[in-house]
């Protein structure tokens, strides 16, 4: 249940009753500060204004009509007319042990484009934050009942194709097994560069394999075909290794466009959007000009009669809205991109290929840097691969549990390490505000103190620990809650938040909002196990059981909460 909902829908009728007006809203948040209870209604100013009234006056009016039977301890009004309330022990109690239902009552059809990686080279970290981020705002839709639809919008048709192309078929002409050719994807990337660079004909050639692989020569198809089957496999082990729920079944990418991108260019035509320019098309932007009112220029066709990425994200955008139903559409795309896309929102809409009620949204990213503050490369400069960030980490990860740890055997190490090392990269990045750069370090990520994904791991193990030594099975424990003890109150009221901290995100997009949530939520359960003893032998029955349960639920919440960021948990560490 949702405490901040139930005591909104108190107040809202209260203050109907009062016949306030209805768009005055009890604006009512978590109080930042004990002193001020556990929430406050900050309404009662704004309607004051509206009636001409006095606001402690009114506040006080609001809190004698508000009903809270059962639910607060205690209210007052302070300062201009802000009430608080603290909630009820006993209320919280109660509320812990319902059954938590958080689906809502009008899903929607939200289609999520993220991870989009190029087909021509290996994943690099280029693409780790839109397919962390991507993902974990997925998992939190789909939790909340929203009906998702994931999109991996792979970048398989570019002029680098005809490059690739033409070195395949060098390779294969001179006797080599395409599997071979394309086991290091980067390797064959830097060959065909520097035959592309120095062999004119070679050049040439590849630039007409462009040509005839966008017109369905079956030939180059059937190269490229090879070459993005091995590019996909690669891609497809990083997501299994990250977590990540990318399947084949959401790869929709460039190439699927291709049939429609002629229509695209002359619908826009014939709408008076796109025009001749220099002998290529392009759609003007006023809506977008610059500082000096000059429209924001998208070119839709080159004057060769090539198309481009913007002609594509507009097919695809038109595909999301009138195929897929979508009625809101999201882009975890680098901050780079920003101008691109508001390019194809506002052309979109314009052209009238998406409905003016879909919900187009960018949800950009700052750049992962090294700890030099420059944007993060390798020793010597190069782009680090994924898959070798990826096991680094493991391996960091490896030595850390075998210093701590000598009861373990070798493969539940090994287990341990990669569900803390991958989910240390991925806490790393989701924990910081997505919109800002932020700087890749090792050896904070992979800490067990301070805002990491092994504290809250760690705090996750001492809990199983706890039922361990109890002799009690975690799963499925249920036991009266009782709080006394001030601990047991902030954890109860934490545990209570959890679904209102996720309807934040599935509406804001920003996953830092849950990892927060869940460190302060770690946080307090150390503090609460400190302070209220469980397993000592001095401890009342029916407190112990209360206590467990507490306990219990913060597994719970703490697990589910790891889930919707993508993270792994395990019961010893
Ligand atoms: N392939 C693109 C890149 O690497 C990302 C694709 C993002 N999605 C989109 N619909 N444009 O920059």
């Amino acid at each position: 249940m949702s405490i901040k909902n139930l005591l909104n829908g108190r107040f809202q009728a209260a203050m109907q009753q009062l016949e306030i007006p209805s768009e005055c809203s009890p604006l009512l948040n978590q109080s930042n500060k004990p002193e001020f209870g556990d929430y406050q209604a900050n309404g009662a100013m704004g309607a004051a204004k509206k009636l001409k009234t006095n606001p402690r006056e009114l506040a006080q009016k609001i809190l004698e009509q508000v009903d809270l039977d059962g639910i607060a301890a205690k209210t007052d009004i302070a300062g201009p007319g802000f009430i608080n309330i603290t909630l009820c022990n006993h209320f919280l109690a109660k509320a812990l042990t319902e059954p938590s239902n958080q689906s809502i009552a009008n899903p929607q059809i939200v289609v999520i484009d993220y991870s989009g990686p190029n087909l021509a080279k290996e994943m690099h970290v280029g693409h780790l934050r839109s397919t962390i981020i991507g993902d974990a705002i997925a998992r939190i839709l789909e939790y909340q009942g929203q009906e998702v639809i994931r999109q991996n919008h792979m970048g398989d048709w570019g002029t680098q194709f005809g490059m690739l192309i033409g070195e395949l078929e060098l390779q294969l002409s001179q006797g080599e097994q395409a599997e071979l050719a394309l086991s290091d994807l980067e390797v064959f990337y830097q060959q065909s560069k520097k035959h592309f660079d120095a062999d004119p004909a070679f050049a040439d050639n590849a630039r007409a394999n462009v040509v005839k692989l966008q017109s369905g020569d079956p030939d180059c198809l059937k190269l490229w075909q090879q070459f993005i089957s091995v590019s996909i496999a690669h891609n497809t082990e990083i997501y299994k290794q990250l977590n990540v729920g990318l399947k084949a079944e959401h790869i929709k990418p460039e190439s699927a466009y291709n049939k429609d991108l002629n229509t695209i260019v002359d619908d826009l035509a014939a709408q008076q959007l796109a025009v001749e320019s220099e002998g290529a098309k392009v759609v003007f932007l006023q809506e977008l000009a610059d500082k000096n009112g000059d429209p924001s220029p998208m070119i839709v066709q080159k004057s060769g009669g090539g198309f481009l990425y913007a002609t594509t994200d507009l097919a695809a955008i038109r595909y999301r809205a009138n195929q897929l139903k979508a009625e809101r559409i999201l882009y975890f795309i680098d901050a780079r991109q920003s101008l691109h896309m508001k390019q194809v929102f506002v052309t979109g809409k314009k052209a009238g290929f998406v409905a003016d009620s879909v919900s187009l949204e960018h949800h950009a990213f700052g750049t992962m840097m090294g700890k030099d503050g420059k944007p993060f490369k390798t020793r010597t400069g190069g782009t680090v691969k994924l898959a070798d960030l990826l096991k680094e980490a493991m391996d960091r990860a490896e030595q850390l549990v075998r210093e701590k740890n000598n009861d373990l055997d070798d493969q539940e190490i090994k287990e341990i390490a990669r569900k803390v090392g991958i989910g240390a990269v991925k806490y790393a990045d989701l924990c910081k505000t997505r919109t800002n750069d932020y700087i890749f370090d090792w050896d904070s990520m992979l800490s067990f103190e301070g805002n990491t994904a092994p504290y809250l791991q760690y705090a996750y193990t001492r809990i199983c620990s706890i039922f361990r030594k109890a002799e009690i099975k975690l799963e499925g424990f249920t036991a009266k809650i009782n709080i006394g003890e001030t601990q047991e109150k902030q954890l109860a009221l934490k545990l209570l938040q959890f679904n209102d901290v996720v309807e934040q995100v599935a509406a804001e997009c920003y996953p830092h909002t849950l990892c927060n949530y869940l460190y302060e939520l770690s946080s307090l359960f150390m503090s609460f196990y400190e302070h209220c003893p469980i397993l000592k032998s001095d401890v009342p029955p029916e407190t112990a059981k209360s206590r467990l349960q507490l306990a219990a639920t913060s597994a719970a919440i703490l697990k589910q909460g790891l889930d919707l960021l993508g993270i792994e948990v395990m019961e010893k560490m």
